[in-house]
């Protein structure tokens, strides 16, 4: 694959040494595999190079103070530790690995890092004394033996003070070997991840049909999300504005029949399959093969019901040993919890996410969401944010079962 961190949010973090300027071209080499970067800058790297030239690099605003208020729009330390997969610290220099190893929380990197949860790569660079130094070694050692945070470099060769030694960053191409390698091996490598999004058009005649407003973006997110998981990722995805997001495979539907015809015939193959399509409920008896002219009077249209592509999908694997994790979407306006958790019953799922779709802030069209997650014991997680941000805590609930 040319572009190995499609679908991946990293965030750089650089210390103040010498080789903070190769972090530069290190959040080239990033996004030119596909990532999406974010850089945070501690005070002393910004005595080495420019957090403007960091934010052209990385084509987003750089995080450097937690305390400017004009930053805390942009993403602030725990907007920053949601967002991202994976963090890099490049070049991590003694002051800032010891920081890190001491929990400290004093500047824009190690606040960010304190909240993130997810997996980090260290990248030292320092001088081949301060390498050497008893008090380093042993914060390094005390660091990569927690299962979090992994190592690549220092390498030996010519340190920009002159010296020889140990002590230079990793190469550009290991750097980004190591960040990939990490990336890769997600908690769903290897995993088929099906996903329904947006919603069906059921057509009326040839100018007028019948949907609904959906945008699929919580059902893309969450595709997004599985993709940035390592999974390996297909959505069948109705009429939509929204630009699917890059590493996925599409399959455009128009109609609930053909959304169904897509995933019954991939459902047996996957590990999880979540329906966040909003489907049409009815379709006309009669569809018209030319223009209905209107009439004075009251018009009837006969309806009937399309058929249940989650429960029908259901239904299929039901029994399988192998088979998928079932996940349901449910819009609701009221009474939530009965509604979602009566669907949950009915259609044989594992998980159901139920959204209050009355609510402001949550729902069609919407960026942000609010949701509750049910299976079959009860609530497992109430969240609320970015869809993004939401659909990475909805997998952390999948990720507590067996997958596959
Ligand atoms: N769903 C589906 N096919 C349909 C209808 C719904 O796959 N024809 C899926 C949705 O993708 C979602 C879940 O089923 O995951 C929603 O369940 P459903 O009971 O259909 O919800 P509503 O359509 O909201 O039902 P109701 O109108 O009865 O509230």
């Amino acid at each position: 694959m040319t572009e190995p961190l499609l679908g991946r949010n990293i965030a750089v973090a650089v210390g103040g040494g010498i080789a903070a300027y190769k972090a530069c071209d290190f959040v080239r080499e990033l996004r030119r595999a596909g990532a999406e970067v974010r850089v945070a800058m501690t005070k002393g790297a910004c005595e080495f190079i420019t957090p403007l030239t960091m934010q052209n690099l990385s084509g987003n605003p750089v995080f450097t103070d937690t305390f400017d208020s004009s930053q805390d729009h942009l993403y602030g330390h725990l907007q920053l530790a949601k967002w991202a997969d994976l963090f890099v610290i490049a070049p991590a220099t003694a002051d800032l690995l010891a920081r890190i190893k001491a929990g400290l929380g004093n500047d824009a990197v190690t606040t960010t890092l304190l909240a993130f949860r997810g997996p980090v790569l260290l990248a030292p660079a320092m001088n081949t004394a301060m390498w050497e130094h008893a008090e380093t070694q042993a914060t390094v050692a005390a660091l990569v033996a927690q299962p979090k945070y992994r190592m690549v470099g220092p390498v030996a060769g010519p340190l920009a003070d002159g010296d020889v030694g140990m002590g230079r960053l990793a190469e550009l191409k290991e750097l980004v070997t190591a960040v990939t390698a990490i990336a890769v091996a997600g908690p769903l490598a290897g995993k088929r991840v099906l996903v329904t999004a947006g919603p069906t058009r059921e057509a009326l005649d040839p100018v007028r049909f019948i949907s609904n407003p959906s945008t699929g973006k919580m059902g893309l997110a969450m595709a997004e999300v599985a993709r940035a998981l390592g999974a390996v990722v297909t959505v069948v995805l109705g009429p939509v504005e929204t630009v699917p997001p890059r590493g996925l495979e599409v399959i455009r539907v128009t109609t609930a029949d053909e959304m169904l015809a897509a995933v019954m015939g991939r459902v047996e193959a996957v590990d999880v399959f979540v329906a966040a399509a909003a489907v049409s409920d009815w379709k006309a008896e009669q569809v018209s093969s030319t223009k209905v002219k209107k009439g004075e009077g009251v018009e009837t249209v006969r309806l009937v019901r399309t058929p249940d592509v989650l429960a029908t999908a259901s239904a299929k694997v039901h029994g399988n040993p192998k088979r998928p994790v079932l996940m349901g979407f449910a819009a609701e306006t009221h009474d939530v919890e009965a509604y979602a958790r009566g669907k949950l019953t009915k259609k044989r799922l594992d998980l159901i996410v139920a959204n209050d779709v009355s609510q402001a802030g949550a729902g069609f069209g919407s960026d942000s969401n609010r949701v509750i997650v049910f299976d079959g014991t009860g609530e497992r997680l109430r969240a609320e944010g970015s869809k993004r941000d939401v659909a990475k805590e909805i997998w952390g609930v999948v990720l507590e079962r067996r997958v596959g």
